[in-house]
């Protein structure tokens, strides 16, 4: 095949309920996740492939219109990885052009949709050589691709709600791919928003891939995998129930876990910084005085996402703006919802 060959997808972030912290082998969760596909933050990936000879990957990479090395280099691993399962990467110099929609350095994590763009955009250049169709065997390729440039990626290839590793009640659950959940959550979960609160655009201090790696000295990483199953039966029941005071009672916990884990990694370290704390706490009491289903959740990292039903979108707005008029705040917000999933532009 010596044709030039094209490819452009859109890929959202997600932001997980149930957190994956803690891997072994390759990308092999300790613990299933679960996690909400957002929609407007993405990242948009073209690749344009050129036949070459030989059969080491040539990569090479543009982040927002600007040459990356740091992410080649990246890059050029993981593809050595994939090369046996999609040899485009060798038989074909990949030029990549990649965009976030948020804004740089907006202290969210982008490697769940980079990875999952990539991976679609991978997949998709091999069945222009192979032929097929864009089927379930195609997306659940391009998670298991995208579980290998960073786990959390896997679940960025499916819209709504989505798991990730293997669950006793998810019987075609997988350790390698993610899948949407394989039942209508109740209605009162259809419509979901994440406004993410901004307080801090700095890099985190310490990697996910590092605190993924500290668990395993964690004295209390046993008891942590075994929380996050518990917690991931409880949110499917409360999913298809429409629970939302014990979908509340999990995601929180689930945060403030994910946070301890790295209190008591050796050595410990902190993410979270007292604006952290303050809107944590300003939450819960406005969630206890309106009694209206708004909670919060955490990233690896300070800032705060704010999760909530459709029905309650004026009144968190009014919430927003109060706090954002008082000088003791100090934050952006991006607005988000759950999304649909990829989309393939070409
Ligand atoms: O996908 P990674 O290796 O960047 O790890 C992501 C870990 C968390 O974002 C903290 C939790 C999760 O499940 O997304």
């Amino acid at each position: 095949m010596s044709e030039v060959l094209h490819t452009h997808w859109k890929s959202p972030s997600n932001i997980a309920l149930i957190k994956y912290w803690g891997k072994t082998g390759h990308q092999i969760p300790c613990n299933p996740s679960l996690s909400i596909t957002l929609d407007q933050a993405h990242t948009d990936t073209r690749i344009e492939a050129l036949p070459k000879q030989g059969d080491f990957p040539e990569p090479e990479l543009y982040f927002e219109g600007k040459r990356n090395l740091p992410f080649e280099t990246k890059i050029l691993g993981f593809f050595q990885q994939i090369s046996e399962r999609l040899p485009v990467v060798t038989s074909h110099k990949l030029l990549i052009h990649s965009e976030n929609s948020f804004p740089h350095s907006a202290g969210i994590a982008s490697s769940a949709s980079a990875m999952s763009a990539l991976a679609l955009g991978l997949c998709e250049l091999q069945r222009q050589l192979d032929g097929g169709a864009r089927d379930a065997a195609f997306f659940a390729l391009a998670s298991d691709i995208a579980r290998l440039g960073s786990g959390s990626a896997s679940r960025s290839v499916y819209g709504g709600l989505v798991s990730w590793g293997k669950h006793a009640d998810l019987p075609e659950s997988s350790d390698e791919v993610a899948a949407p959940l394989p039942f209508e959550v109740h209605e009162v979960f259809t419509k979901l928003h994440d406004d993410i609160l901004i307080l801090d655009r700095s890099p985190k201090k310490v990697s996910s891939r590092a605190g993924h790696g500290l668990m395993k000295g964690n004295l209390f990483s046993e008891v942590r995998f075994k929380q996050a199953h518990q917690h991931f039966s409880e949110l499917l029941e409360a999913l298809k129930t429409g629970d939302w005071d014990r979908f509340i009672a999990i995601t929180e916990s689930e945060a403030l876990s994910l946070h301890a884990m790295m209190l008591t990694s050796n050595p410990p370290y902190l993410l979270i910084q007292p604006e952290t704390v303050k809107i944590i706490k300003e939450l819960q009491d406005f969630r206890q005085q309106s009694g209206l289903p708004v909670c919060f959740t955490l990233d690896a990292g300070p800032n705060v996402h704010l999760i909530y039903p459709d029905t309650c979108r004026e009144k968190v707005q009014e919430l927003l703006s109060m706090w954002q008029n008082d000088s003791s705040f100090s934050f952006e917000v991006l607005p988000d919802v759950m999304g649909k999933g990829p989309i393939c532009l070409k």
